[in-house]
């Protein structure tokens, strides 16, 4: 047992209210490149796109971003707007309901700005439609009036680079992709080196003492994903205060058990999944939808946030004709692998 006094470097404000968390999210978001761990390939990218653009004297063209949630996306689309000194203009995909919603945005955007457009797959239609002369040609056409009176008159905007991130590239129309022609850029999930550099810096941030094996075992836990490492990370230190303890590999597994995360990351409802794929398909194949329905969960929520992570482990495969569940993911459960799956897919 230890009595060590943890975090004693850290704040004594006495109140933790609600909007602590989005304060300590704010302090651990990268601001730099240098602070902006992992992702070589697209940091290289992007600082040569940059600076082409800026020896040209141009803004920079437009960049489009995908992957899982909490790899870094818009954290990308701040550092992009700080190192160009530009101001960022933050929307969403669902929050632009009407044209006008979008033509107010367009209009209102000052010359060099940078429009971060999150969730973009969930523009609409009519919406993209009125967004690719904006991006290609930098206007806006807007149709007045009705029927055979009804004209179209075309407003000059000023210049911007549009970056929009999605988690579901598949739902990108290939006529909105191509007008990316800044890059169309794939995060990556991070490697455990990476994973224990940012839980390093968000220790230190949050002015939290934190052991190597400690670190270590968050980062196998983080579904090697920033913003997970960092949740946790912030959930061991309020479980190591609470109990008086060190940030140690014990108070990790401790306070990770009782969040239900376990040896490499899942949580509860990925085990359901596996569970549920062995149990009632016999191991799979079986659909998204039939998947899906069947957890009561969202089809994008399967596809968006458990898939990707599942799949980078090897627990589950897709095929064809829908999800398997690999050995590995009997293994992981502890439930035997059936003999006449064994030698199937030779
Ligand atoms: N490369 C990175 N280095 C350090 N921290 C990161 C990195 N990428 C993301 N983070 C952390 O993870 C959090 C989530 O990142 P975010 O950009 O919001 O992800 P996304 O937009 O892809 O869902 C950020 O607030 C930041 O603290
Ligand atoms: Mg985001």
């Amino acid at each position: 047992m230890s009595d060590t006094e943890p975090n004693k470097n850290a704040e004594q404000k006495p109140q933790r209210n609600g909007s602590e968390e989005r304060v300590l999210d704010q302090a651990l978001r990268p601001g730099s490149w240098d602070e902006y761990i992992g992702q070589e390939n697209i940091k290289k990218n992007l600082k040569i796109l940059l600076s082409a653009a800026k020896e040209r004297g141009h803004i920079p063209e437009h960049i489009l971003f995908y992957g899982p949630p909490g790899l870094g996306k818009t954290t990308l689309a701040h550092i992009i707007a700080k190192e160009t000194g530009s101001q960022i203009k933050i929307t969403s995909g669902p929050a632009i309901e009407k044209v006008g919603d979008l033509a107010s945005i367009l209009t209102n955007l000052s010359s060099g700005d940078i429009l971060f457009i999150d969730e973009i797959h969930r523009l609409n239609k009519t919406i993209e439609e009125v967004l690719y002369p904006a991006m290609e040609s930098g206007v806006l056409d807007i149709i007045i009036g009705k029927g055979p009176s009804a004209r179209t008159i075309q407003l000059e905007l000023p210049p911007f680079t549009l970056i929009g991130a999605t988690t579901r590239i598949a739902m990108i129309s290939s006529p909105l992709r191509s007008r990316f022609s800044g890059g169309v850029y794939k995060l990556e999930f991070y490697n455990e080196d990476e994973i224990g550099k940012i839980i390093e810096r968000s220790a230190d941030i949050l002015n939290s003492e934190i052991e190597s094996s400690a670190k270590k075992e968050i980062a196998k836990r983080s579904r090697m994903t920033p913003r997970t490492a960092n949740y946790l990370l912030k959930r061991v230190r309020d479980f190591a205060q609470v109990n008086k303890s060190a940030i140690d590999e014990k108070s990790v597994a401790e306070a990770l058990t009782m969040l239900g995360v376990d040896s490499i990351g899942l949580i509860e409802s990925d085990r359901t999944l596996l569970h549920t794929i062995i149990n009632k398909f016999g191991g799979g194949p079986v659909g998204l939808n039939t998947l899906a329905a069947s957890l009561s969960e969202e089809e994008a929520t399967v596809e968006e946030f458990h898939e990707p992570y599942l799949l980078q482990l090897g627990l589950i495969e897709r095929t064809p004709r829908g999800r398997v569940a690999t050995e590995k993911a009997y293994k992981h459960l502890e439930i035997e692998y059936p003999i006449e799956k064994q030698n199937k897919f030779l």
